[in-house]
């Protein structure tokens, strides 16, 4: 797909004020003319300035703005990270122009996730739009204000599989599903880099966490990462090639180790599958502080074998530390690393600064001094339509009994919850530039969306979470957790008033943001115990409940699933959040977002993802044996699969049909359905299709991903849907690390989730 932006941000672009008249380019932006120039400034440089170029750095107590400007004076820093003004950029990007040697450009970098400006839902939520159009737009609008901010590059888009709801960077990605994630990534790229990395509204994207970083053991943060070549292959590396092929500049290196190997330190990844095999031309950057780790993860004996090991291994440039500056003159002086190596590393920085434009307009992303906002977060800056719109295509509806939802606009409705009126939670982790005091809570969208119609009593219930521990650990860095100074008593008794004054509960429980972010694995993924007893106590009025959740992973949610008459995922939605929620609980928009992660019943579960390998003893329970594989105190399957969402209406999808029953040799074969809106309301939905290899060299899984399509049925509307299956389709990694289809029957599953599809089959010749 093409970046394709949506006629509303196409009005918006064109309505912000012109910058900086565009000079006539006088470094052509080709490959060939960048080669060129690259090498002829190299042989200008001397080898400290060199290495300067590979050196990352934040502005921060450690390096305060009077050192940078040094360091930018003397050549020792190639690019700038976490600063997000256009005055504190331009001031920099002045230094290196006005005082360094040979004006080298910097460039600026910035954690833009899910907006910049303007936050978005939470990548997780984006994921469960299953909309790629709505996420060109977010993508475009996030570039667009990061441009706007004056940076160049963004460290997303995230694209790490993962199957771990405990660890926290869950939220940062797209979920459990390979072929989701890499559309999601190159939808990302492509409309964040637009045509070009160069142009005045498009910045560069550094794919992360390079690679495997949402295998990490038992979900905990930094940890290992241990799997076969073949899943690496099949399931994990795909959404970073996908990223790159799209072409994205850059690509952060992850912090874990694989197979035994930190990934800072392997050549095999860095080297021979991302430049030999996947022919990657732009800049790998280490994570946060990740050279120095080499030491603790112990495959260096101190930092300077670490510097070694790092550069020779493929890491361009270093992010946040002073390693490579300190001890890589020294390593090149005694003939351990070569001039030559560190040549190559500086020149893949040059080529980026020079696709990004940098070198015919070192204040591309900056323009006129007089253009400058007067107010950085000044409300005309913000894109709240389009977040509103997107953050509604990303709620999941998980129950909705009776159709107890939507509500009507009148009565009186109680919303209760610690996070029913909490800015600071809705904008999500990594949420940029964006302020929390612009964000739309639920109980202000609520607000806005009755009118004075319905009456609405608020109570805040419960704090997020009455753990002491829990409460100082998600404050240490940042104020994650406010704690009321009400005792949790007074706190639930005036939430069961309102509650038994209501016609109607919503109840907004779930996450405080730090709890799904890095650093942030959590051991137990149900709502904390202070929510539980108020949804117990919300429950024992009798009133019909609904349960509106904020969360950044899937949680374990079997006693309020029982408990609730309705439950909307709304993840973390970003600016306009509580506008979007109320939308879909008043039934101005109907619910069409469908999970990017399977719900487990419990911990105990975790990995449950729906792509599994039947095993050699499956359990069926319509026929229970104990020889099978199960456990003999829970259910096999997770309370909400992959793919699962309901909605307003309902649908219903015909048989597969197929254009034939075998495929040649490279050819096609066509998979279709009909799906019919068979209730009273116009509303999307997606349909999924899911392959599976019957008899292979390996065991194949029962089911994977290969194609989905979003659309939209008014009431008794019916559409064919078609699914062209073709050879790559059926490809997976074979025993000898080849890439193969082998011939033989495939089952095609189409349906409006992973657990529930009309199948069809078809031979493979
Ligand atoms: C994270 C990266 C992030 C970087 C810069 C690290 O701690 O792992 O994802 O891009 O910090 O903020």
């Amino acid at each position: 797909m093409k970046w394709i932006y949506s006629v509303s941000l196409a009005v918006t672009l064109a309505m912000q004020p012109a910058f900086a008249d565009v000079q006539p380019a006088q470094h052509p932006l080709t490959p060939q003319a960048r080669d060129a120039f690259v090498s002829d400034l190299l042989k200008k440089m001397t080898l400290d300035e060199k290495i300067g170029q590979l050196r990352l750095i934040t502005v921060g107590p450690e390096n305060t703005k009077e050192v940078i400007r040094d360091m930018i004076q003397q050549q020792q820093v190639g690019a700038i990270f976490n600063t997000v003004t256009r005055q504190d950029i331009r001031a920099m990007q002045d230094q290196a122009m006005q005082l360094s040697r040979l004006k080298i450009p910097l460039f600026f970098a910035y954690d833009v996730i899910h907006g910049q400006r303007t936050a978005f839902p939470i990548p997780l939520g984006l994921a469960a739009s299953w909309d790629l159009d709505a996420l060109a737009d977010v993508g475009r609008i996030s570039a667009y204000e990061a441009a706007d901010d004056g940076l160049n590059m963004t460290w997303a888009p995230m694209v790490d599989v993962t199957r771990e709801p405990r660890w926290g960077r869950v939220s940062e990605g797209f979920g459990e599903d390979t072929y989701l994630t890499a559309e999601m990534g190159r939808t990302l790229v492509e409309s964040m880099q637009g045509k070009s990395a160069a142009d005045r509204h498009s910045v560069m994207t550094s794919v992360k966490h390079y690679a495997a970083y949402g295998a990490v053991e038992g979900g905990r943060d930094y940890n290992t990462v241990d799997m076969s070549p073949q899943r690496l292959l099949q399931d994990y590396l795909p959404p970073y090639k996908a990223a790159l092929d799209a072409g994205s500049g850059g690509v952060m290196v992850s912090l874990n180790s694989l197979n035994g190997v930190p990934a800072t330190a392997d050549s095999w990844l860095l080297k021979d599958i991302l430049r030999d095999d996947w022919k990657f031309k732009g800049i790998t950057i280490s994570d946060h502080g990740a050279i120095k780790e080499l030491i603790k993860h112990g495959v260096a004996s101190d930092p300077e074998d670490a510097v070694r090991l790092a550069l020779k291994s493929g890491v361009n440039m270093s992010m946040n530390d002073e390693y490579y500056s300190k001890y890589l003159p020294g390593l090149v002086k005694r003939g351990e690393v070569s001039e030559q190596e560190i040549d190559d590393a500086t020149r893949h920085v040059l080529n980026v600064k020079y696709d990004m434009g940098l070198f015919n307009d070192p204040y591309s992303h900056l323009g006129a001094k007089e253009s400058d906002p007067q107010d950085t977060n000044a409300e005309s800056r913000l894109h709240r339509a389009e977040a509103r719109d997107v953050a509604r295509k990303s709620m999941v509806l998980l129950k909705n009994r009776l159709e107890t939802l939507p509500l009507k606009k009148s009565g009186t409705i109680a919303l209760v919850g610690p996070l029913a009126d909490s800015q600071n939670d809705i904008i999500g982790s990594w949420s940029a530039a964006a302020v929390s005091g612009q964000a739309v809570t639920l109980l202000q969208g609520m607000k806005n969306a009755t009118d004075g119609k319905a009456t609405i009593l608020y109570a805040k219930g419960a704090n997020v979470t009455d753990n002491k521990g829990i409460q100082d650990f998600l404050n240490l860095y940042e104020n994650a957790v406010n704690k009321d100074t009400r005792s949790a008593q007074q706190m639930l008794d005036e939430a069961v008033a309102a509650a038994k004054q209501a016609d109607v509960v919503i109840a907004a429980v779930g996450e405080a943001r730090g709890m799904a972010h890095e650093a942030s694995s959590r051991s137990d993924i149900t709502i904390p115990p202070s929510q539980v007893k108020l949804l117990d106590a919300l429950k024992a009025t009798g009133k019909p409940l609904v349960i509106v959740l904020m969360n950044g992973r899937p949680l374990a949610l079997v006693k309020e699933q029982q408990q609730a008459d309705a439950i909307l995922e709304t993840w973390f939605s970003g600016t306009e959040g509580g506008n979007a929620i109320a939308d879909v609980l008043f039934g101005d928009y109907n619910p069409s977002g469908k999970l990017p992660m399977s719900f487990p019943r419990s911990v105990g579960q975790i990995p449950i993802y729906y792509n599994h390998l039947n095993t050699g003893r499956p359990y069926n329970f319509e026929k229970p044996n104990k020889y099978t594989s199960h456990y003999y105190d829970a259910a096999n399957g997770p309370l909400f699969p992959f793919g699962y969402g309901l909605s307003y209406t309902s649908f219903k999808v015909s048989p597969v049909t197929l254009s034939a029953d075998t495929m040649p040799r490279d050819g096609t074969v066509n998979a279709s359905v009909t799906v019919t809106n068979t209730g009273k309301r116009d509303g999307a939905t997606v349909v999924q299709m899911y392959l599976r290899d019957q008899v292979a060299s390996i065991s194949r899984p029962v089911k994977e991903l290969k194609g989905f399509k979003r659309i939209m049925l008014k009431a008794g509307e019916s559409q064919t849907v078609t699914f062209p299956i073709d050879v790559d389709a059926l490809k997976f990694w074979n025993a000898r690390l080849q890439q193969v289809a082998e011939p033989g029957k495939f089952s095609v599953m189409i349906g409006l989730d992973s657990a529930d599809t009309e199948e069809a089959e078809f031979t493979y010749l």
